[in-house]
């Protein structure tokens, strides 16, 4: 069996992160969304992965290199353009050949692994099986109808009026049938081949569709709020560890890692938070649900549950909240005079100011 993980797309839900990284890159307690799903096919003992590849090509080859660190041996498909989770599959035919696969959605995340729903498949073996999830509102999801035995007898791309609260997560398993579905379904009206509608062409063969629900946490990281969420998800179950520098005027509290390199003085610092190498923090305050990647630097400030990137500094300024500051950025004190917010703000940001 083989993985498809797709790593390709638009990203333009997570702007202007995504115009310089790709959002399968963004760390999730300092480590890359895209390696826990990568890990987690591996611990469900498939080795053999394609990774679907878009415009970012070169940071996710750089990322995973021949995927060897992950026990895993990593081929790189590159897709022209993102017409969509079907087309994914249409460009990978060729390494696919006539293998079952588990296609995983590079910036989902799933907490409690995929083994089970493998083993399912394995034992089983239907043309298709769907992990699904409950959903308080499906109609942002694909939604699955399914009969008493669980096998799925429908299933609607953003539906108006969801029959289910079963929405489809981030990860298909397929027998080599799928390869037909693909082609004979049409672009969407947003101009996308949908898996979604590959599986309901599957159903309406006669083929075998069926459904695990899984009962665990997953979330698609495709988004700033939902990032934030993962992010606070995973950090709560860190394991405490300070391999830096901690001074005797500050105070750690709770579950934090200080990485080896890094320094805290004059902070108080509330976990669960990681605090990446290389990484500088005075005289601030740093609360729970708070990543911090390597090389940043944060001095007279207040910073909680929020995500901070590589290199990123955050100087002499009030609280911060909810926030996702990007790669080597500087949130700063604009000095005395004149009273007034001074911005350098890249194309499609956003910054939300409390005066
Ligand atoms: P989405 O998040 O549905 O699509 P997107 O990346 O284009 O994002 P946005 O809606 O914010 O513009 O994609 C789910 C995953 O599949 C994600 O890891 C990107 C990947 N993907 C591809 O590899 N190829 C594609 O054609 C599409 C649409 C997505």
């Amino acid at each position: 069996m083989k993985a498809l993980v797709l790593a390709g797309g638009k990203g333009s839900r997570l702007l202007p992160i995504t115009h310089t990284a790709p959002k399968q890159l963004v760390p999730v307690a300092n480590k890359p969304v895209l390696f826990y799903g990568i890990e987690s096919l591996v611990a469900a003992g498939i080795t053999d992965i394609g990774i679907i590849v878009g415009y970012t090509a070169d940071e996710i080859r750089e990322a995973v290199g021949d995927g060897s660190t992950f026990g895993a041996d990593v081929t790189y498909i590159q897709q022209g353009k993102p017409l969509g989770l079907a087309h994914a599959v249409l460009v990978a035919r060729d390494y696919l050949g006539d293998d079952d696969f588990v296609m995983y959605l590079g910036d989902n995340f799933i907490v409690g692994g995929i083994e089970k729903l493998v083993e399912g498949f394995r034992e089983e073996r239907p043309d298709a099986d769907l992990m699904l999830t409950r959903v308080e509102d499906p109609r942002a999801f694909g939604v699955a109808e399914l009969d008493d035995d669980g096998r799925v007898v429908r299933i609607e791309e953003k539906p108006a009026h969801p029959v289910s609260d079963l929405a489809v997560a981030g990860v298909f398993l397929f027998t080599p049938v799928v390869h037909e579905a693909v082609r004979a379904i049409e672009p969407s009206a947003r101009g996308e081949l949908e898996i979604t509608d590959a599986v309901q062409w599957l159903i309406e063969q006669g083929r075998k569709v069926r459904s695990t629900l899984i009962t665990g946490y997953w979330k698609d990281t495709g988004n700033v709020s939902d990032m934030l969420e993962v992010n606070r998800s995973v950090l709560e179950g860190l394991e405490p560890c300070i391999d830096g520098k901690v001074d005797a005027d500050s105070e750690i509290i709770g579950r934090v890692r200080v990485e080896r390199g890094a320094s805290v003085s004059g902070s108080r610092i509330v976990g669960p938070v990681v605090i990446g190498a290389g990484t500088s923090v005075t005289n601030s305050y740093v609360g729970p649900s708070t990543s911090v990647a390597e090389n940043c630097v944060i001095s007279g400030s207040e910073v909680e549950f929020s995500i901070i990137l590589e290199g990123a500094s955050i100087e002499g300024v009030g609280r911060i909240e909810a926030s996702l500051i990007g790669r080597q950025s500087q949130v700063t004190h604009a000095g005395r005079t004149p009273r007034a917010h001074r911005f350098v703000v890249g194309d499609h940001s956003k910054v939300q100011i409390t005066p």
